[in-house]
Parts: structure tokens; sequence; C-alpha cells
């Protein structure tokens, strides 16, 4: 038989062990210890403040669990399962420590309020973290493109060639899709940051508590306004899962335009040592397990996504013992999170070569310049339809003769329509198809030069 739990006076048994062990937390919740530790010493007091304790008890109660947190970095405190979870097992290390004092400590408080307290403060953590993360990925697509403006690169619809790009344009694609995740992360923490201390079990307490002092003492914006609500609600932890899996759909998308840059179909990229692995048996594989790795970690933390969801979903009022589960995959979260995005910006930063000759041959093979020669009749006074039939029936005979457009004579030209001159050899040479496109937001130099700047005082905000 297991031992004796914190609430086993009411019980006239002990607790089968597998189902001490069904029910037990201690195992992952352990993450939350310091939290645990601090949010227990803004209750501690604010107790005294009120005089709900003796001022001596409140300097006790604080010093005691400092003493906890020292143990716990230090590897000396390891609480097991018969602590249930982290909140029993500190709170009776903590009587053990000081001695009954410690027993004064869950005074107008539940363990419900606890633990919604404890995973907001972990969370406030992690997302300004995972805001760094996102900041240091953004800032190495950014010097990747600065040098980069004017290297050629593909630009594809439907997988298909459509139109030449800067390739600084297209990594300033992923820079915003970052920004956005940094921007959702930030709205995410206003709702992380409202503080369910003092909501009780579920109805609020019969002390003369100070939800506000608690609150300010652990930095929380606001606190919860109806109790219930505040020991039960985890759209905070949705909506947390939801920007991670935004960060991840991003992430895979990267990592999918990678892995296909460096298959042999494509050799835009050539993967550096330091970030691909080789094949047990095929001696010429250089394989990139990197994005791969990062696409298919995306599936997880949908799952994850799915899981709060689900566990939500038809959840009455007000704390259940289902909400215990909302930790195992907020954590899991949290860390994929943060090792793709470590992983996706090194292997951005060194994993990874362009070949810009590569590339410029790619550009130059096809007829991704065939909406300029529409657009030379177009700004010929051809209306655009018309124009965009004509080249149809060009781009159709080159196909067949075995030409691009650019090796199409002059006489041939103007065969085709009059208003060609000379001057259409320049205006489908691939680096004028890309100038030209200086539209605001468009893939042209000037734009994308334009656009570096504005990133780079938007990725200094922090
Ligand atoms: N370990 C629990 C959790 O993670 C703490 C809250 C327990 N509350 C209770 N009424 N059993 O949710």
């Amino acid at each position: 038989m297991t031992k004796k739990q914190t609430w086993s006076q009411r019980f006239e048994t002990a607790l089968h062990p597998a189902i001490a062990r069904f029910n037990a937390s201690i195992s992952f919740d352990i993450e939350l210890i310091e939290y645990d530790i601090t949010g227990s010493q803004a209750h501690a007091q604010m107790l005294a403040h009120t005089g709900i304790i003796s001022p001596e008890e409140g300097e006790q109660l604080v010093t005691g669990l400092e003493q906890i947190r020292q143990e716990y970095r230090e590897g000396k405190f390891q609480p097991g399962i018969d602590a249930e979870d982290v909140h029993f097992a500190v709170e009776k290390r903590l009587t053990e420590i000081i001695g009954d004092v410690g027993k004064k400590l869950h005074t107008a408080r539940s363990r419900n309020d606890q633990v919604g307290t404890d995973t907001r403060l972990y969370l406030r953590g992690q997302i300004q973290q995972i805001r760094q993360y996102l900041r240091e990925f953004q800032k190495v697509l950014l010097d990747i493109a600065e040098k980069n403006v004017e290297t050629l690169i593909p630009g594809y619809t439907h997988l298909q060639r459509a139109q030449p790009l800067s390739l600084a344009h297209h990594l300033l694609a992923y820079l915003q899709m970052a920004q956005r995740d940094w921007e959702r992360l930030g709205d995410v923490y206003k709702r992380v940051n409202i503080s369910p201390l003092g909501c009780g079990a579920l109805a609020g307490t019969t002390f003369p508590i100070d939800r506000h002092y608690t609150a300010k003492l652990l930095h929380f914006d606001s606190i919860y306004a109806n109790s219930l609500d505040g020991v039960s609600d985890r759209d905070f932890a949705i909506e947390f899962l939801c920007a991670a899996s935004m960060i991840m759909v991003h992430l895979s998308r990267l990592s999918e335009e990678v892995i296909l840059w460096a298959s042999e179909e494509f050799r835009f990229v050539t993967l550096k040592d330091s970030c691909a692995t080789g094949s047990s048996i095929m001696p010429q594989k250089k394989n990139p397990d990197v994005p791969e790795l990062v696409r298919g970690k995306t599936g997880r933390v949908f799952g994850h996504l799915q899981a709060m969801l689900v566990i939500m979903k038809g959840l009455p009022l007000a704390y259940n013992k289902d909400l215990q589960e909302d930790k195992e995959g907020i954590f899991d979260a949290v860390n994929t999170v943060k090792a793709c995005l470590e992983s996706m910006t090194i292997l951005m930063q060194e994993g990874l070569e362009f070949r810009p000759q590569r590339l410029a041959e790619a550009v130059a093979e096809d007829f991704s310049n065939a909406t300029d020669v529409a657009d030379y009749l177009a700004a010929r006074g051809v209306p655009f339809r018309e124009a965009y039939n004509i080249v149809g029936k060009v781009v159709k005979t080159s196909i067949a003769a075995g030409k691009l457009l650019k090796d199409l004579t002059l006489q041939e030209w103007q065969q085709i329509h009059p208003a060609f001159a000379e001057d259409i050899y320049e205006a489908i040479s691939p680096r004028q198809v890309v100038a030209a496109r200086n539209s605001y937001g468009g893939t042209g130099f000037e734009q994308v030069k334009q656009a570096i700047i504005a990133a780079r005082i938007q990725v200094l905000q922090q």
C-alpha cells in the first residue's frame, strides 16, 4: 500500500498503488516547481499583508520556500510518486523544514487556483523565450536576404514555374510569417497574464484576501473577475497551442521548400555537413534530416492543440481532473517549438548554401518571362487580354520549335506583332523581369531593398 495522502483523513483505506500512479502528476508537473514556489511565496506574503497570518509566519513561509528552491536546484529535492503532485510535494517539504507553520501556507487557497497560477507563470516565461527564438530566426533570414537581393530564384504557383523572384523576396515571406507569429504570441500573452490566484477551489474564500496584491507581486496584468472561470479556464492554453501550431505551419512550409531545393531535381541548395546526415547503406546520400524532422514534429504540436480542444469540450464548471491533462501537451509543444526554431535557424544560418549559378540557369531556361511579353504589348497599347492570347500562341509554337522566348529573332517577334522592337530582349531577361516588378510589396530589387530596411526596424522591436 502507498503512503497516506495529504487528504487521507477522510478516507478509510489508502489508495491502490496503481491508482496512485495513475492519479499522480508529479512526474511531469515537477517542471512547474519554481513557479509553484514563486506563486506560494506571493500567496504567503499576501496572507501576512492582510493579517490572515502573522508577519513572522509569512517570513518563515517565504524563507522555507526559498530553501526548497535551492534544494531543488542542487538536486537535493526530488519528490517521488507518493507526493501526488508538485503542489503537495512543496507543501510537505515546507512543513518538514519549518514545522507546523508550513501547514498555514494553504490557507485561503486551493490547488485549483494554484495550478492555474503556476501554469500561467510558466507559459508567460516560455512565450517570451519563443518570441526571442522567432527574432533570432528572423535576423538570420534578414542576413541571408541582404546578401541575396539580386540572386534570382524561380517563383512557383501550383509548383509550376511562374515568375522569377529575388531570393531575398522569397525569404522575406517567411520573415513576415514569423512576424505574425511573434505578434500573435504577444496577443496570447495578454490572456495568459491574468491571475486566477485567490479564486479558491471554485467559489472564492471566506478569508479577507487581497487578490490584487498577489497579482501585483507576480506581475500579472489583471485578475479573473469570476472565480469559477478563473479555476477552469484553459482558453489561454488553447490559444497558446494554436499560436505554436501556426509557427509549426510556417516552419514546415520552409522545411518542405528546403527539402525540395536540396533534391537532385532542383539543386538550388547544397546541404552542409554540419546539418545533414548520411545513409547507412547508400554512400552517396546526404539527407535533409533537420527540415524533415521539423516537418514531422509539426504533427505532434497540432496533436496537442487538438487534444486540448477535446479536453475542454463539454467540460462542466468548474475544475475537473481532466484539466491535469493540459500540462504534458503544453510542455511538449513549448519544447518542440523551441527546438524546431533553434534548429531551423541554425540550418538557415550555416547548413544551407544557395547555388547562385544553378539558380541563374534555372530562371533562364523556362517561360517564366511570358507575362512580361504580354505586359510589354499591353504597355504599348494592346489590350492585356489580347496580348495574353498572342503570347500564349508564341509560347505554344516556341515549345514546338524547341526554343525559348529569348531565342526568337527580332523578325519573328515583329511577325507576331509590329509593336515588338529590339528592347524586347532586355524586357524578358530574368533580371529585368524581376527588377520590373517594382509595385509595393513586389519582388523588384528596389522594393526588396525597402522591405529589408523596414524588416530591420521591425525585428529590433522586443
Ligand atoms: N495536479 C492537479 C492538476 O494538475 C492539481 C489540481 C488538483 N486539484 C484537485 N482538485 N484535485 O490539475
